[in-house]
């Protein structure tokens, strides 16, 4: 059913077993509230850890009970961009292994019948220049939602920047590719396609909506 990987440079597909099963249990229209939430909670914390594969670390000095010992501490503070609202469904898994990590709000939404996104917030942590920013949405449907919050972040100083979603769709990656050909792009699956008021085909419906009982 997913479309393959390869015709993207760009994007890592996380094609784990448990990211497929926690994935199909988020697509299911039945899943419950408490399911949708505690399997993409758990989605997150597993494509975390795949895309954070990449990070610096530098040598840390530390001593165990027994001995003294070089251990790691990552180069680079990190900082997790959820795109609201769907987004913030990602954070507390993403921040179950980046205890540390601070926190930039982009509040987005898509307009239903432009299909554009529009701002409402945005606030960020003052080093985003010196971080490495991980921007997060479960949804990577037409990529406007996306290319906007990146301009954002950009705009607000971020240089190193890296996009995770768990659905997206050929039309978003090609968008987003596009815009910021310099970031790099983690999904747990590429759908085939998008309908026609642009929600992504088989996707999981509004991710937002199912994330926040406001269906
Ligand atoms: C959804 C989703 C993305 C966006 C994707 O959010 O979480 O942010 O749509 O669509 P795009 O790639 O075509 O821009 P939505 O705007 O529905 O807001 P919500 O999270 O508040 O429901
Ligand atoms: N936003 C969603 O939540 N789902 C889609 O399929 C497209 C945009």
């Amino acid at each position: 059913m997913g479309v393959s990987a390869s015709a993207f440079p760009n994007v890592t597909v996380i094609d784990h077993p448990l990211v497929r099963v926690k994935l199909t249990a988020i697509r299911a229209a039945e899943a419950s509230l408490g399911d949708f939430r505690r399997n993409l909670c758990e989605l997150a914390t597993l494509v975390t850890f795949e895309v954070t594969r990449t990070v610096g670390v530098v040598g840390k000095r530390i001593k165990t009970p027994l001995a003294e010992m070089e251990g790691s501490a990552l180069a680079k503070p990190i900082i997790i961009a959820p795109i609201l609202r769907a987004g913030l469904g990602m954070l507390e898994g993403m921040l179950k292994i980046l205890p540390e990590a601070g926190v930039a709000h982009i509040g987005l939404f898509r307009n239903e019948e432009t299909r554009l996104p529009e701002r409402y917030y945005f606030k960020a942590p003052p080093n985003l220049a010196e971080a490495e920013v991980i921007v997060a949405d479960p949804m990577l449907a037409t990529g406007g939602s996306a290319v906007a919050a990146i301009d954002h972040l950009r705009d607000a100083g971020a240089r190193s920047i890296r996009y995770v979603c768990l659905v997206s769709c050929p039309v978003g990656i090609e968008r987003l590719a596009q815009a910021h050909p310099e970031v790099p792009i983690f999904t747990a699956a590429i759908d085939p396609e998008l309908d026609h008021r642009a929600y992504i085909v088989p996707g999981l419906g509004d991710a937002g909506d199912r994330f926040f009982g406001t269906v």
